[in-house]
């Protein structure tokens, strides 16, 4: 399909990656019995797949290469939040500065990443467009409309996606 083939290596030494690899089953493992919402590969795709349609929809100067690794990687770090009771938001940024140089991202572009990353948590001032559209990209993701286990949580009304925006 050369039609549709842009330059993703960067995406793919993620996703090869032992670090992301192990995260992402760790992450699949311990939310077995989640009744809230799951952070396994297919959430992380769809807040890479929404953060690109609104880059594209805005005109927003951002490369594919740092909003898919944004995503990919922001909700890696679930894993330790279960185990070790670190915030995800933090462990997702530590474990991308350790995985995205090795995936070929410069000091600049995991800077930025890891930033957007420690900032995806709590609504907050963020200055950069990446973080601003990696929070609102991971909220539109959830279906909280039609969600069983609305009731018990967390969310408040500002986070919680009421429609169907992409
Ligand atoms: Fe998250
Ligand atoms: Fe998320």
């Amino acid at each position: 399909m050369d039609w549709i083939k842009p330059n993703m290596k960067q995406i793919d030494a993620i996703l090869q990656d032992s670090r992301f690899q192990y995260g992402l089953q760790r992450v699949t493992e311990l939310e077995k019995e989640r009744i809230f919402c799951c952070h396994r590969l297919d959430h992380l795709l769809d807040v890479a797949r929404i953060a690109w349609i609104m880059v594209l929809e805005q005109n927003l100067s951002l490369k594919k290469e740092i909003v898919y690794g944004a995503a990919l990687l922001h909700d890696l770090g679930r894993y330790r939040q279960y185990e070790e009771n670190i915030p995800h938001h933090k462990a997702s940024a530590e474990l991308a500065v350790q995985i995205l140089p090795d995936a070929g991202y410069t000091e600049e572009e995991t800077a930025m990443i890891a930033e957007a990353i420690s900032q995806h948590g709590d609504a907050l001032e963020r200055q950069s467009i990446l973080a601003r559209v990696l929070y609102q990209a991971d909220k539109l993701s959830r279906c909280c409309f039609q969600c069983a286990a609305q009731a018990e949580c967390k969310w408040n009304e500002e986070k919680r996606n009421k429609t169907i925006l992409y």
